[in-house]
């Protein structure tokens, strides 16, 4: 018989101990600022690795324009003269080498000299020497790109990637806000020469190592103020290596309160003061660690927090009537209106506090009441509720008859409505047995549970909180009706990069929700010219599976191309078609984490140190046919020591190694495939379906998250099955 399930299965542990060839990798680490306000234009310095030779800058999303600043910045000599001369009247020179600030902060600096210190400078000298002193910052500053934020641009995250000699870079996330930002201007470290700021106010800051930020305002004794910093909401990377801890003092410099971990490992300190006067509020590492990408937000002021709209969602051609609150605000009434053909999905709705997603539906709506008893529902419904009390569990019943049994779909909105809450979604049945239960993971946070069910009865859903956290923002949605064929595709890297003539791996995972029994076929319609990608098809309840991208020998260094592959399924003769989802994979405290994407930038990036190839180019096995042997051929471009390679892709049924190693001095190597008359080649009934004909054998070098993999082309094995038996 032949087993499925274990088709192609292949281990990825089998990968686990070889060494991944040193390679420049780009990769962003910060972007200072990391944000800005709509309709506003300013210098973003990128720091990263591998970054070398970049040329352009790809965006996600619109209403953002990114243009790279010339990076060998001159200075004008004669400009520089006259800054020389007027701006050391007074004091030793304070030029951008030593300070960072953007160029419109030079400009009101230079202004402020004139005004308000009586500099004596003339209007020419004063243009020339802005002139100097903004060519001057960028020079110093290292790779920029000037930024232009449209101002209707929609507030939110962007994904911003930078493309050089290495390929294109990893992404870095860029906040569009509404609200205005400064940047905070070193030296800051001290309580008592911590710089004046006014309220409401938001400071963008970078935590160097042993760096303290501090900031002094003036409160009114009763004054109720809010102290919020982003920096893992910012960039969860940054969690790798930055804890940010927030510290408030009297004008003594007596701590007053401090905050680490509120929103995960942001800090937030809400706060009445105590008497009228100057306090200081301090941003610094739980460690006094600090690196380029220690990068945060802090705003400050009478602001609110944990701002919520509920219900967090609404039927296609109904008007919502919602609550905007949050602490320290007043709830307010909100009228949503969602048009009859909104698309069914999540949208955002603008409203005074910021912008909020929202759900549009077409099912009917239910908005949980107060109590914690079981409230009856009837399926179709989209059930609106939040998690108010610790342990709380919100119970929907609902009954199925004979008519209504069938496939149902839970699908629960919290992580993409912006909640807090970390959904747990729990189905039982009359006896209070639970049937089936889902959480959310790092992958895709909101849990969803697809159950068929076939006795009639009661049952109930159970909507709880897995951090057991509660609160008025914790709002979820529930979308509960029957299920539709559904599937997700992942893959990664995000940022394939490949040298003229070299190949690299991407892994494809699927998640089969519904009625997806049969292959699924995943293509790259965007590649760069001369880039091509094996075949990849996942057969039946095969869940991973690789596709290798080849660029030509002539392909051109620095060509890249934007867009996510697709994939495809045959369900009952349609075809459903899905966009995968890119990740990449954050290696924290050897953990991997995956960070979704949403888009692939594959790069034509420099000549590798080595390629590989497998001959001959394609193979045909039998039981019959016996062993087949394998020649693999290495390239080395100056590669001297051993080069490990995992053999993929070889299926039940086929005995092969599953490594080899190239030591120092050998460019030739054979393997052997031995076939038996087990997985593939097991005998078959004459009514069972034929099993697969065909599958890729690939070589690849270094494990999954630890960089490109690099890889052989794509060899295809055919399969000459035997008859069936009669
Ligand atoms: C007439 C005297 C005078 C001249 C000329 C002058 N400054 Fe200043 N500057 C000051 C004083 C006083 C301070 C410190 C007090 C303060 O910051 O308000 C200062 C502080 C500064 C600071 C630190 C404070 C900040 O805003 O970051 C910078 C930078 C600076 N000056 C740059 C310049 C530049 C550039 C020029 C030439 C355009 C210039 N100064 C010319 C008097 C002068």
């Amino acid at each position: 018989m032949m087993n499925i399930r274990s088709f192609l299965a292949f281990s990825l542990l089998a990968l686990a101990p070889l060494p991944a060839l040193a390679q420049a990798l780009p990769r962003i680490a910060a972007l200072y600022p990391p944000g800005a306000r709509a309709g506003s234009t300013l210098d973003v310095a990128i720091r990263g690795g591998g970054l070398d030779g970049a040329r352009e800058v790809v965006v996600n999303g619109g209403g953002l324009s990114v243009k790279l600043n010339e990076l060998n910045i001159k200075v004008d000599p004669a400009e520089q003269k006259i800054f020389q001369a007027k701006c050391a009247l007074c004091h030793e020179l304070r030029g951008p080498a030593n300070i960072s600030r953007t160029a419109d902060q030079w400009v009101a600096t230079v202004d402020r000299m004139i005004r308000d210190k009586a500099a004596p400078i003339e209007a020419a000298d004063r243009a020339k020497i802005v002139s100097y002193v903004q060519a001057a910052a960028r020079a110093s500053a290292g790779l920029t790109a000037r930024v232009t934020v449209a101002a209707d641009a929609t507030p939110g995250a962007r994904e911003i990637r930078v493309v050089g000699a290495n390929g294109s870079s990893t992404a870095f996330p860029f906040v569009v806000t509404t609200e205005p930002e400064t940047l905070e201007v070193e030296p800051n470290n001290a309580v008592d020469k911590a710089p004046l700021v006014t309220l409401p106010q938001t400071v963008s800051g970078q935590v160097a190592a042993g760096d303290t930020d501090s900031f002094a305002f003036q409160a009114e004794q009763g004054q109720r103020l809010v102290f919020n910093c982003n920096a893992y909401r910012l960039n969860p990377g940054s969690q790798a290596f930055f804890f940010p801890v927030l510290y408030l003092y009297d004008e003594k410099g007596r701590e007053l309160a401090r905050n680490n971990g509120y929103f995960s490992l942001d800090p937030l300190i809400d706060w009445t003061a105590p008497a009228s006067g100057r306090y200081v509020i301090q941003v610094r590492d739980m460690l006094y660690r600090g690196s380029p990408g220690s990068i945060y937000r802090l705003s400050m002021g009478a602001l609110p927090y944990k701002t919520y709209l509920f219900p967090p969602g609404g039927r296609r051609g109904e008007t919502v009537a919602a609550t905007l609150g949050g602490e320290n605000m007043k709830a307010a009434a909100l009228s949503v209106p969602v048009a009859a053909d909104a698309p069914v999905g999540v949208r955002q709705v603008s409203t005074a506090q910021g912008v909020f997603r929202f759900v549009a539906g077409d099912y009917p709506e239910f908005v949980e009441g107060a109590g914690g008893e079981a409230r009856e529902v009837s399926l179709p419904v989209s059930i609106n509720g939040r998690v108010l009390a610790e342990a709380e569990e919100d119970r929907y019943s609902f009954k199925l008859t004979k008519e209504t049994l069938g496939a149902y779909t839970f699908e629960l909105f919290a992580d993409r409505v912006g909640s807090p809450l970390v959904g747990k979604l729990t189905l039982r049945n009359a006896k209070g047995q639970s049937l089936a239960t889902s959480e959310g993971t790092t992958a895709a946070r909101d849990p969803r549970i697809d159950y068929t069910f076939s006795q009639e009865g009661e049952y109930t859903l159970e909507v709880t909180d897995a951090a057991r956290k509660f609160s008025e923002a914790h709002v979820y949605r529930v979308s509960a009706g029957p299920s539709a064929p559904d599937f997700a595709v992942t893959v990664s890297p995000d940022n394939p990069n490949l040298g003229p003539g070299s190949s690299v791996y991407v892994s494809v995972r699927v998640q089969r929700r519904v009625g997806i029994r049969g292959d699924i076929e995943v293509t790259f319609p965007n590649l760069p010219p001369g880039v091509t990608a094996s075949p990849t098809i996942l057969r039946a309840d095969q869940n991973q599976g690789f596709a290798i991208l080849t660029a030509a020998a002539d392909a051109k260094p620095g060509s890249f191309a934007i867009g996510a592959p697709v994939a495809k399924a045959v369900v009952d003769g349609k075809t459903l078609v899905r966009d995968a989802i890119p990740y990449e994979i954050l290696r924290i405290n050897n953990n991997n984490q995956l960070a979704p994407r949403t888009n692939m930038v594959v790069t034509i990036g420099p000549e590798m140190g080595w390629r590989v190839r497998i001959e001959p180019g394609a193979m045909t096995m039998s039981p019959e046919g016996g062993p087949v042997e394998v020649k693999v051929r290495l390239e080395r471009n100056g590669s001297d020591g051993d080069i490990p390679f995992a053999i993929l892709g070889v299926p039940q049924g086929i005995q092969a190694p599953g490594a080899i190693l190239f030591k120092k001095g050998t460019n030739e190597l054979t393997f052997t495939m031995t076939p038996s008359n087990t997985g593939v080649f097991a005998p078959r009934g004459a009514n069972q379906p034929p099993g697969p004909t065909q599958f890729l054998l690939a070589l690849i070098n270094g494990r999954e998250g630890e960089g490109m993999q690099m890889a052989s082309p794509a060899v295809p094995v055919t399969l000459a099955l035997p008859a069936p038996q009669k």
